[in-house]
């Protein structure tokens, strides 16, 4: 296809200018029209299910929920207190104490953790065979095996380290000491029925279930075709700026990540960057090779949305099991300055690293104010070290938390950021809202939200997360057209700008490439 050279050369130029200062606020209107790209570097088990498909027994991945109920006593294990002393056989309903997560050893073996952090294990102290959850920290006495009923996956036993199976001899006492083969009757004490209660499926999920050798190949390929080149091109050809790019605390110690995260994951961040300032080379019928530079200038907003020890103990920041342990010690914040000093440190001469964002969702109580200002603070000290532009996003608790709480800290910083995540989802207050009163919701509520921690003299705002879906059933397209149009409308007045949630997703309304594919959303 022919170009007119003049109307090229004029783009080119208007184009370099626009570039130049490409991470100075030099035209205060600029917002950024951002799509998050969730799920290539920090796996989410939802958004791209088939990447765990080929796992090895995995119904039992890290921090799968389980629950036991004895055919014998007819009720259900339990972690006597929480944990801390025996495991006893007598509960007529199973919630927390009675739910047991793993940790997966391999595809066979397990420990098991309960709801006081201890692992199940044989009482070594003791008799060597009653089973206590008393040890902090698993070894071999707290290793076990799993067996499965051939034609009924949800009856099992449990083979405990000493090569006895476990058997509820009495409501009060679980015993490591049954030799005998199974019929699997209801009359054998060593029989539970198994109930999954809960399943995590996170970067540590897939890849400690594969194991190290499968892994790395499993996520190299994950990582160089979930997201393209190409998409980057469809982002800037789509009426989008930017992209909020999740990554994980690993990615700092590639090549050589600490297990069971696997090395890689940087390579593919630093492609980003090229694609997102790669000039499209082409080569005109008339065999001129052209370098475009209209096609892309896509800015980037790195996001730790894994720190170590995960911040809020969801699938999304790499829980193990549930637990969140960030913040609280002086060491695991400065391991997570030291990841915010490395990537500015890598990207900081990048024309288009935009904002790094400290820390992603961190969850109140659990990440208490003091220590997350503490990392502010510090993190906010790494990044200025490398780059006096690019601007800092510190994101607002989760919880119950008044979302001026960082304003103290935030007023006092250059070039900061509050990031707020708006979902009308996971919360009650959306369960049996019609059409209409969601689009209410955003034109008053949302409205109201974001005036609140939109001030002259405080941060900037970022609705670093949103999503065209909700609660209602059976929702027209033109209700999704409406529901987005809205949002798009109130969101649109952050004084940083917005970044949908996410691009690309098995679930059709989370994602939006699908949804401007088919006419959802028009940006
Ligand atoms: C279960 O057994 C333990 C140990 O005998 C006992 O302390 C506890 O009260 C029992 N709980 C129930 C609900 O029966
Ligand atoms: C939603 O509606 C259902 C069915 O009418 C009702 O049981 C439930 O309590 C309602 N939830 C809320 C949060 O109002
Ligand atoms: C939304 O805002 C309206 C008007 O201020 C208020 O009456 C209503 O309670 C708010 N809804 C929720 C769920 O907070």
């Amino acid at each position: 296809m022919a170009i007119d050279s003049r109307i090229f050369v004029l783009s080119v130029l208007i184009l370099l200018c626009k570039l130049s200062p490409s991470h100075g606020r030099t035209d205060p209107s600029f917002r950024v029209r951002a799509v998050n790209l969730g799920g290539w570097l920090v796996t989410e088990g939802w958004i791209k299910p088939s990447l765990f498909d080929g796992i090895p027994n995995k119904d039992f991945l890290d921090g799968t929920g389980l629950q036991f109920k004895s055919v014998t006593t007819g009720k259900y294990l339990c972690a006597e207190t929480g944990g801390g002393t025996i495991i006893v056989a007598n509960r007529t309903a199973a919630s927390g104490w009675e739910t047991f997560k793993l940790w997966r050893i391999n595809e066979k073996t397990f420990n098991f953790r309960v709801f006081n952090n201890q692992f199940v294990g044989l009482d070594t102290n003791g008799n060597g065979i009653d089973v206590v959850a008393v040890s902090t920290i698993p070894g071999s006495s707290e290793t076990f095996e799993i067996v499965r009923k051939p034609d009924d996956s949800t009856r099992i036993r449990i083979k405990a380290p000493n090569g006895n199976f476990l058997q509820a001899k009495s409501e009060a006492l679980l015993t490591a000491d049954f030799t005998g083969n199974s019929e699997w009757g209801d009359n054998d004490p060593s029989v539970f029925v198994m109930t999954i209660s809960g399943r995590l499926q996170g970067e540590f999920q897939v890849t400690n279930g594969y194991g190290p050798k499968r892994a790395t190949q499993v996520m190299r390929e994950h990582w160089k075709t979930f997201i393209v080149e190409d998409d980057f091109k469809f982002i800037s050809q789509n009426g989008l700026n930017a992209v909020r790019i999740p990554v994980g605390w690993w990615i700092a110690s590639d090549p050589t990540p600490p297990p069971p995260y696997v090395g890689g994951s940087l390579k593919t961040l630093d492609n980003a960057f090229l694609w997102a300032q790669q000039p499209s080379k082409f080569t005109r019928t008339d065999g001129i090779l052209i370098s475009d530079y209209r096609k892309y200038g896509v800015k980037i907003i790195i996001d730790l949305h894994a720190a170590p020890g995960s911040q809020n103990g969801f699938e999304h920041s790499s829980s193990r099991d549930g637990s969140q342990e960030w913040g609280k010690t002086d060491d695991n914040i400065q391991q997570t300055v030291a990841v915010i000093d490395f990537l500015t440190a890598r990207y900081a001469k990048s024309p288009s690293l935009y904002a790094v964002e400290l820390i992603n969702e961190p969850l109140a109580p659990g990440a208490s104010l003091e220590s997350l200002n503490k990392y502010y603070k510090a993190g906010y000290d790494a990044v200025r070290k490398h780059s006096s532009t690019a601007f800092v996003v510190l994101s607002n608790r989760l919880g119950d938390i008044d979302p001026r709480e960082l304003f103290p800290l935030a007023s006092g910083l250059m070039r900061s950021v509050v990031d707020v995540h708006y979902y009308n989802l996971f919360s009650s207050i959306f369960d049996n809202l019609s059409v209409q009163q969601n689009i209410d919701f955003i034109n008053t509520n949302r409205t109201q939200q974001l005036n609140y921690v939109t001030t002259s003299n405080g941060p900037l705002t970022f609705v670093g997360e949103w999503v065209v879906e909700w609660r209602v059933n059976g929702a027209t397209k033109e209700d999704y057209q409406r529901f987005g149009k809205a949002q798009l409308e109130v969101y649109g007045r952050a004084t940083f700008g917005w970044a949908y949630w996410t691009l690309r997703n098995v679930n059709n309304h989370w994602s939006l490439e699908w949804m401007i594919k088919n006419g959802y959303i028009k940006l």
